[in-house]
C-alpha cells in the first residue's frame, strides 16, 4: 500500500500557525463556482480534520485560528470538558470535539455524536485517537510536534477532498519573504 500523501512545516510561531490556518480555512468554507449549477449551495463546503499531539501542542490554537479565519466571532472554548463546541455560520456548522476525556464508546454512541460526522459541516476533532474505530479516516490529519521553539506540522491527507487541500497547501506552502524559513536554517 502506498503512504497517503502528506506535507511537513515548520511552524516556528503562533502567527505561523495563524498563517496555515488562515490559508485552510477558505477552503472548508468556499462555495461551489457558478460555473457548476448543479450544485446544491454549500456543497464543496465542510471537511473533516483530525489533530494530534501531544498536550499543549497546538491542536485548540490552531482550531480556534481556524474558526476565526472562517468568520467565527466571539468567546472560542475549548472543549476539553464539554467534549464538543459547536458554531454555525449562515448555513454551515462547525463542530469542534476534543476526544482527551473520553472513555466509553457508549458516550459517543448515546451523545449522536457520530450524526454530526457529516460532509457539508466543518468538523474539528482533538485528540481522535481516543475514540479509534468509531470515526472514518479524516479528510486530513495534522500531528503537530514540538521543535526547537515552535512547532512542526505533519498534514496527511486520505480523501480526495483533502488532497484537493494539500495541492492548494503545496502551491502556496512558502510565499516568498512570508513562508517558515528552509528547515535547519538559523
Ligand atoms: N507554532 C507555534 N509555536 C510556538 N508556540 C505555539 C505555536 N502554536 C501554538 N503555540 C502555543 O502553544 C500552546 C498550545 O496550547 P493548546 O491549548 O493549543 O494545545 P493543545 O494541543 O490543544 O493541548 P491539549 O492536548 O491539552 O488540548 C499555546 O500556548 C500556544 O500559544
Ligand atoms: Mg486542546
Amino acid at each position: 500500500m502506498s503512504a497517503s500523501p502528506s506535507l511537513r512545516l515548520h511552524l516556528p510561531d503562533e502567527t505561523a500557525t495563524e498563517a496555515l490556518a488562515a490559508r485552510l480555512a477558505p477552503l472548508l468554507t468556499d462555495r461551489p463556482a457558478p460555473a457548476a449549477p448543479d450544485a446544491p449551495p454549500g456543497a464543496a463546503a465542510g471537511g473533516r480534520i483530525h489533530l494530534r499531539g501531544d498536550l499543549g501542542a497546538g491542536k485548540t490554537a490552531f482550531v480556534r485560528a481556524l474558526l476565526r479565519a472562517c468568520g467565527i466571532k466571539g468567546r472560542i472554548k475549548s472543549p476539553s470538558y464539554a467534549l464538543l463546541e459547536s458554531y454555525k455560520i449562515s448555513n454551515l456548522y462547525f463542530y469542534h470535539f476534543d476526544f482527551y476525556r473520553f472513555s466509553d464508546p457508549r458516550e459517543w454512541l448515546d451523545a449522536g455524536f457520530r450524526d454530526l460526522l457529516r460532509d457539508d459541516a466543518v468538523v474539528l476533532i482533538e485528540w481522535p485517537e481516543r475514540a479509534q474505530g468509531l470515526l472514518p479516516a479524516p479528510d486530513m490529519e495534522i500531528f503537530l510536534a514540538y521543535a526547537d521553539r515552535g512547532r512542526d506540522a505533519d498534514l496527511t491527507v486520505y480523501t480526495a477532498r483533502g488532497q484537493a487541500w494539500l495541492n492548494v497547501l503545496t502551491q502556496t506552502a512558502s510565499p516568498p519573504g512570508t513562508g517558515a524559513p528552509p528547515r535547519g536554517g538559523a
